[in-house]
Parts: C-alpha cells; sequence; structure tokens
C-alpha cells in the first residue's frame, strides 16, 4: 500500500510561457514521480477552475503560486505520512479536500499536478509502464495505439483570434489513416505539413505563421479555403485525400456563437444553418470527425447535428462535454454526440477521468485523448492515450518539442510493445 512522504510543487512554463504547476510525489519507499500539467486558451465554461493568482503586475494575472502553496501546504498536510490503496482513494481525498462543484478551493492545475505525479510514483514502485498503470486505472485491456491526428492549420483563438480577419474555425487536422504504425504516420504527415508549409509560401509569397500548438495559419480567405489548401497539400504529397489521409476539424464555436448566431467568416448563421453548412462540408471533403460543431450550451440543435454529420463524420464534444462525467451523461441520453475529447485538465483527477471514458465506452462512443493548446516537455499524454485505450490522439502539430515529447513517447511506447494502431476511420 504505498504511502506518501512528502509532495514537492513548482511553478514551470508552459509553451506559451504562461505559468503552470509542475508536482513531485515521493512515496515511503523513497521512489519518486513527477507530473506538470497543460493549459488550455479555447476553454469550456464548464471546465474545472485552474487557479491564477490574479494579481495584475506579475504575468498579467496568470501566475500559480497559489497553486503551488495548496500543494504544498493544504494538500500536503492532507495526504502527506497517508497510505493510498489506489488512486481512487486519492483522488477522493483530493476532491473532498476541496470541497466544490469544480474545484475552486485548490485549483484543478494542483489537483491534477498531485494526481498523475502519484500515478507515476506509484508506477514506477510496482515497475510498471506509466500506459500499463492507466490502463489498469481505467480497467482496460486494449492493446492498441491511438490513431493519430495532427493539427496542419489554425485559425482563431490558437491563431491570434478573429479581430483581424483571422479564420473562424480552430483546427484543420490531419488523419493519416492508411498508415499502418505510429512512425509510418508521422512521416505522412510530416510530408503533407512540408507541402502545405510550401504551398502556401508560393501562394501567399511568405511562408505562414505558426499557432500554439505548431499548426500554420496561413492568411486564407476563410474555412473553405484553409480546407481546400489542406486536400491540395495531401495531393501534393503523393497522397489520394481521404483513402490515405483524411480530415479532421476541430470547429470550436462556443467561440463564435453569441446571442443565438454563430458569425463564420462574416456570415451570420442559425443553428440549423449551421448544421447544413457542417453537413455540406462533409459530405463535399473527406472530413472523418468534427469537434465542437455547435456551442457548448446550444444542447438543443446537438442531436440534430449528430444526425446530419454521422454518416460521414464523429461528433465529437470537446466543450460541450468538458471530459465532465454529468455532461456525458446528458449527450449519451439525448443523442447529442458520439464521441469523446478527453482532456484530464477539464475534469482535474484522473479517476474522474476514467469514469467519463467509460461512461463513452459503455455508450459505444470513440474517444480521443488530447493535449491543450499550452503545453510543457511532459510526456504522459501519450501514455494515457495508449493505458486508456483511446482511439485517436490529438497533440497538435509536428513542430514543438512540447508536442514532439508526446509523438516520440508513441514511438518509444510502440517500438515497446509493437500493437497496432486503431483502424480508423471506420465507416
Ligand atoms: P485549448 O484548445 O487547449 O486551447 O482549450 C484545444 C481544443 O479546443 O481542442
Ligand atoms: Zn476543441
Amino acid at each position: 500500500m504505498p504511502t506518501i512522504k512528502q509532495l514537492t510543487a513548482i511553478e514551470v512554463l508552459d509553451s506559451r510561457g504562461r505559468p503552470t504547476v509542475k508536482a513531485g510525489c515521493v512515496l515511503d519507499s523513497g521512489v519518486a514521480g513527477e507530473a506538470s500539467v497543460p493549459s488550455g486558451a479555447s476553454t469550456g465554461a464548464a471546465e474545472a477552475l485552474e487557479l491564477r493568482d490574479g494579481d495584475r503586475r506579475r504575468y498579467r494575472g496568470l501566475g500559480c503560486r497559489k497553486a503551488v502553496m495548496n500543494i504544498l501546504n493544504a494538500i500536503s498536510d492532507a495526504v502527506c505520512g497517508r497510505s493510498f490503496d489506489t488512486q481512487g482513494d486519492l483522488d477522493q481525498r483530493l476532491i473532498d479536500l476541496d470541497g466544490t462543484d469544480n474545484k475552486r478551493n485548490l485549483g484543478a492545475n494542483a489537483m491534477l499536478a498531485v494526481s498523475i505525479a502519484f500515478a507515476r510514483a506509484v508506477a514506477a514502485e510496482t515497475g510498471e509502464t506509466l500506459y500499463a498503470h492507466f490502463a489498469r486505472l481505467a480497467g482496460s485491456s486494449t492493446q492498441t495505439l491511438p490513431r493519430l491526428t495532427v493539427n496542419l492549420f489554425s485559425g482563431n483563438k490558437h491563431a491570434g483570434g478573429t479581430d483581424g480577419g483571422g479564420v473562424a474555425i480552430q483546427d484543420v487536422l490531419l488523419v493519416p489513416g492508411s498508415a499502418a504504425s505510429i512512425d509510418e504516420s508521422l512521416a505522412t504527415v510530416w510530408s503533407v505539413y512540408q507541402h502545405a508549409a510550401e504551398l502556401c509560401a508560393e501562394r501567399f509569397g511568405s511562408p505562414p505563421l505558426t499557432a500554439d500548438e505548431g499548426g500554420l495559419a496561413p492568411p486564407v480567405d476563410g474555412c473553405e479555403a484553409m480546407i481546400d489548401l489542406a486536400v491540395e497539400a495531401m495531393t501534393r504529397a503523393g497522397y489520394e485525400p481521404g483513402r490515405n489521409v483524411a480530415i479532421a476539424l476541430d470547429i470550436a464555436s462556443s467561440h463564435f456563437y453569441r446571442d443565438g448566431v454563430y458569425t463564420l467568416d462574416g456570415e451570420t448563421l442559425d443553428s440549423e444553418s449551421m448544421i447544413e453548412r457542417l453537413g455540406a462540408w462533409v459530405a463535399r471533403w473527406p472530413i472523418v470527425s468534427v469537434e465542437d460543431g455547435l456551442a457548448e450550451d446550444d444542447w438543443e440543435h446537438w442531436p440534430s447535428l449528430r444526425d446530419t454529420l454521422s454518416d460521414h463524420a464523429l461528433t465529437l464534444g470537446d466543450d460541450l462535454l468538458c471530459t465532465n462525467p454529468a455532461r456525458i451523461e446528458r449527450a449519451i441520453d439525448t443523442g447529442a454526440a458520439d464521441a469523446l475529447l478527453l482532456k484530464v485538465n477539464q475534469i482535474g483527477t484522473l479517476t474522474e477521468s476514467a469514469a467519463a471514458l467509460k461512461l463513452a465506452r459503455d455508450a459505444g462512443w470513440q474517444v480521443t485523448v488530447s493535449a491543450r493548446s499550452g503545453e510543457t516537455e511532459d510526456n504522459w499524454l501519450a501514455d494515457l492515450a495508449v493505458g486508456f485505450g483511446g482511439d485517436q490522439i490529438k497533440i497538435g502539430s509536428i513542430t514543438q518539442s512540447e508536442r514532439l515529447a508526446k509523438y516520440n513517447r508513441l514511438l518509444e511506447i510502440e517500438r515497446e510493445t509493437d500493437w497496432p494502431v486503431v483502424g480508423w476511420p471506420r465507416r
């Protein structure tokens, strides 16, 4: 039974240069584990609270010293010297100690850092790989690797917003559907990315800027031009769109929805017209997944979105669901979606994330395990996606080390296990 001897915590910086939390957990045996937590920019309103200091003079209020102090004081007092049989016991202790519905007391950033650091320490103590440990936590026996979904182009919140005329949708992602391995998937994506960058340089006169997750942010004339450009890059790279490489979209539409209407590239669409538009897109292009096609509080129209997309693409909920079991249950009951985007920091502990996973699985949904736009060099996400048996993983593009830490870890796991990549898209 692992006993926690000591917790450590420091404020570190994420890939946007903003503060985040890194925790360490030392067990009685002396074995230790560490974990850093990521941070979103295009966040859902129902996410667990990320505790920030609010002191405008330091990092414009984004400091994480309070979260760090919560680990060193309140959480340490509650868990040090205690034994925890399971991850569930530790996480429940944290949840009870916080005592709020959205973790605003201790901060989800503080709680998740401790939750994962404990998991790492216990895995190390038992000599298990982290992915095997996560699989045990989730009760998963799946022996597959997730299919990659990789950012090619980005707009909106990840590319400076739309005030300067940027594209409304957040991400156009590549799905290397015919690749037999992670290794082949990365080589495929790399080739399309290079052709896309060259294409942009030819067309716009200079190489495009990159967005927060490393996707290219070319000055295209709207969403449809961006999708066309992705298809052109695939073709130039020698792939057949829809056969070798498909497209996933993160519409992130909560961020251009106001007063019941969506403002898409200057056009104003009501929910029905937005659904129609997305239906036309999946019929026209090889799109296999549409994330947040409607806004997080446009619940009543989601079932119709799902019906419209279902012959072609997954209806994937990110801001809609916030990895929150109660919201996932509502979506299952109403037929609002058929796939879960799982981000552990939206809910704040591993145990609640595993509960979200189980709900989605029991409903026959697919699951994409996802990074955040603010990441660190920590690579636990790769182990989590494999251990939780994720169908897909969404890490970002392939040009920045905070993303590559995870891709490179997937390559290591692939070498170690020789497990196949999940076959997808399944039509
Ligand atoms: P975020 O965005 O990490 O900035 O919230 C990622 C996403 O919307 O999938
Ligand atoms: Zn999203």
